[in-house]
């Protein structure tokens, strides 16, 4: 090697080939104004874009991909951007969760289908984050994500609103009266008045976090507002540093590790993050070939108190956690706690411990000590099983009301969260606060694609009687900003013959989410009697990319990937194109 310029470089099969195959590869990249020098041997660095005006939280990554360009011209390499699907969770129907195997797999193929030594992730929604990170660990080129950042605080009548959260809440205020549909009209441009991904603690914060805890991105990246100057300060350092990496060879392999999980459980606890994060870490990790169980979110997590105060658990946003001290000071505290592995290895090169040493907590109200915590350790993600659920299901505690967490009362069963909504309103409709509404076929493979519908607004009647809360029960996911005494992600499915299927109006149901059950209370025999008179709903879809979904998408518990995406392929393309 020689000023950074390798001829054994992956880009150098393209860039460097003799005769006809090299003259095709150079000749039409300069038509871009690339000069004859940009094919030296230098690294040749993606820059993988998920902009778009159809996902509005991603629209601004362009101007961060003008950063990370710059950073990497600055260290020597050659930057090429390219576009990435973008699946925006406001716009994508049936839900933007049916598309994040297809973007993975997407960016998977592009990076290798093309001559890249190292990639830079930019992502921003929800699923983009997972989607980006699954896609890079499958062929294993070095790689670091930037975030696209949140929005600003809403600011609404003098009050700090939340995206997400305050939808539920204003939803609420409507149907009682105690909002105008004029005055919602207007709280909606209070609440998004920035560029930038959802700045509640919901999933797209969550999964931001958990790229800088697992280390895939700059220690701090994850919560820089998307308008803060040093967004694009990070970017361009992160352009910097993928082209160190490439000489490194410092690979996603080596970052996504059994300890790097661990970590990343342990931060999304104490950051009280989003349910979803249990889905996308599952899935990530089967890219990977870390086994990740649903006790292992329950278990390591137990010891973690809920360190940041932020909605919906709490009361402040992004904005406020980025001034407070960001991410390496939540990573900081728990350093010192002694819940992570500090030695695990990062995309700057250095440990996490290093990462964070100089991490301060600059406001305690927003980022909580482990000695007087938001909330006590084992308030965050408990993970269920039982006869309902063989295969596990998710609550939040943290977003769900105390005196539901112990709860029995008779099921209300709905076949689709359609057939709710069609009644939730009806002042007559047979349910009182003990009722446990049940949702199903919500789930992978029934809906398809797992919406976020579990948190089903409560039926009129209770809400207008007062009732704030009640028990829900899903195979479905919720929103990271949603919240309610809700169980997510029942597994298996109702549409596989989950034993949510054979659940009867009236049935009895037995929460207990200190001993980490969930029951229904009807005897096996009788179960079994259900079973055999159950049958499969009738496939939606018997073509498309809907179909090839459902032919190969895995239970929640497994992740929701494809099963035929699992695993690492690598970087090598043996056969030439020309
Ligand atoms: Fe995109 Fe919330 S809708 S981050
Ligand atoms: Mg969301």
């Amino acid at each position: 090697m020689t000023d950074g310029k390798q001829t054994d470089r992956r880009s150098q099969a393209w860039f460097g080939a003799s005769g006809r195959s090299g003259m095709v590869y150079r000749s039409w990249m300069r038509n871009q104004g690339f000069g004859p020098d940009v094919f030296d041997g230098r690294p040749v660095i993606g820059i993988a874009t998920s902009a778009s005006e159809l996902a509005p939280c991603n629209a601004h990554l362009t101007r961060v991909a003008e950063a990370v360009k710059r950073g990497v011209w600055q260290a020597g390499g050659f930057p090429l951007q390219f576009p990435t699907m973008a699946t925006g969770e406001t716009l994508m129907r049936p839900t933007a969760m049916l598309y994040r195997n297809l973007m993975a797999m997407e960016v998977e193929e592009l990076i290798r289908a093309n001559p890249l030594d190292g990639v830079v992730l930019l992502s921003g929604c929800d699923k983009t984050t997972p989607a980006m990170l699954m896609g890079a660990a499958s062929v294993d080129v070095p790689a670091v994500m930037v975030t696209g950042g949140p929005m600003l605080n809403g600011k609404y009548r003098g009050q700090d609103v939340g995206s997400g959260t305050h939808v539920w809440k204003f939803e609420e205020d409507l149907k009682t009266g105690r909002m105008t549909q004029e005055e919602c009209f207007f709280a909606e441009g209070c609440m998004a008045r920035s560029n930038g991904h959802c700045m509640t603690m919901g999933t797209a914060s969550t999964m931001a976090c958990m790229a800088e805890a697992l280390g895939m991105q700059l220690p701090g990246s994850a919560t820089w507002p998307a308008v803060d100057s040093r967004r694009m300060e990070t970017a361009q350092a992160a352009g910097q540093r993928i082209v160190q990496m490439v000489h490194e060879e410092l690979r996603p392999s080596q970052i996504l590790t059994r300890e790097a999980f661990e970590n990343a459980i342990r931060v999304n606890a104490a950051i009280g993050g989003s349910t979803n994060a249990i889905i996308h870490l599952t899935a990530l990790a089967g890219r990977v070939g870390v086994d990740l169980t649903p006790e292992d979110f329950d278990t390591l997590a137990r010891a973690v108190p809920t360190l940041v105060n932020l909605m919906p658990s709490g009361k402040y946003l992004m904005e406020d956690f980025c001034y407070a001290g960001g991410l390496p000071a939540v990573m900081g505290e728990l350093l010192h706690g002694g819940l992570l592995h500090g030695e695990q290895i990062t995309v700057t090169g250095r440990g996490i411990a290093e990462n964070v040493a100089d991490a301060e907590r600059v406001d305690p109200d927003v980022i909580t000590g482990l000695d007087a915590p938001f909330q006590p350790p084992g308030t965050g993600t408990a993970i269920l099983r039982g006869n309902l659920c063989p295969d596990g299901a998710v609550i939040k505690q943290s977003a769900a009301s105390p005196h539901l967490l112990t709860h029995h009362g008779p099921a209300r069963v709905f076949d689709s969260p359609e057939a709710y909504h069609e009644v939730a309103d009806d002042p007559d409709l047979d349910v009182d606060e003990n009722t446990v509404i049940v949702i199903r076929n919500a789930g992978p493979k029934g809906y398809p694609g797992m919406p976020e519908v579990s948190n089903v607004p409560l039926p009129a009647k209770l809400l207008k009687a007062g009732v704030t809360d009640m028990v829900r029960i899903c195979d479905g996911r919720m929103s990271g900003t949603g919240y309610g005494t809700v169980v997510l992600h029942v597994a298996p499915e109702a549409a596989v013959g989950g034993p949510l299927a054979l659940v009867r109006d009236g049935d009895r149901i037995v929460l207990d989410v200190p001993g980490r059950t969930l029951r229904l209370d009807v005897d096996d025999a009788e179960l079994e009697r259900r079973r055999a008179a159950w049958k499969p709903p009738t496939p939606q879809h018997t073509s498309g990319y809907a179909w090839l979904y459902t032919q190969h998408v895995e239970q929640a518990d497994q992740g929701a990937d494809f099963g035929f995406l699992r695993g690492c392929r690598g970087y090598e393309v043996p056969r030439d194109s020309h």
